[in-house]
């Protein structure tokens, strides 16, 4: 399985394997971070799947949605490198993606 590289509001990283087809958000919920509250469920309404990519993987993720973007925009703490997770498909040739939790709002 795919590996993902998940940094916590603490700044410690974890490496946890994802199952291929889930999105980002359903592997990080899955393996328990409970920090990432995703709270609509991946309906891309809510925000709280908030993440940051890592640079070097920015161009590898999926395009962003008119929608995502939107919602983003309600971050305080939007940046260049954000998505909502549940926005981004998981799969083998995101192997080794890295992301952060972006701060809560
Ligand atoms: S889980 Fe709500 S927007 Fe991603």
């Amino acid at each position: 399985m795919p590996k993902l590289i998940v940094v916590t509001r603490d700044g410690n990283e974890h490496e946890i394997e994802g199952e291929a087809g889930l999105s980002v958000m359903e592997v990080i919920r899955d393996a328990g971070f409970d920090e990432l509250l995703a709270l609509c469920g991946g309906c891309c309404s809510c925000a709280t799947c908030h993440i940051h990519v890592a640079p070097e993987f920015a161009d590898k993720v999926a395009p962003m949605s008119e929608d995502e973007n939107d919602l983003l925009d309600s971050s305080d703490h939007r940046n260049e490198f954000s998505r909502l997770s549940c926005q981004v498909p998981f799969d083998d040739s995101m192997d080794g993606l890295r992301v952060m939790i972006a701060q809560e709002d």
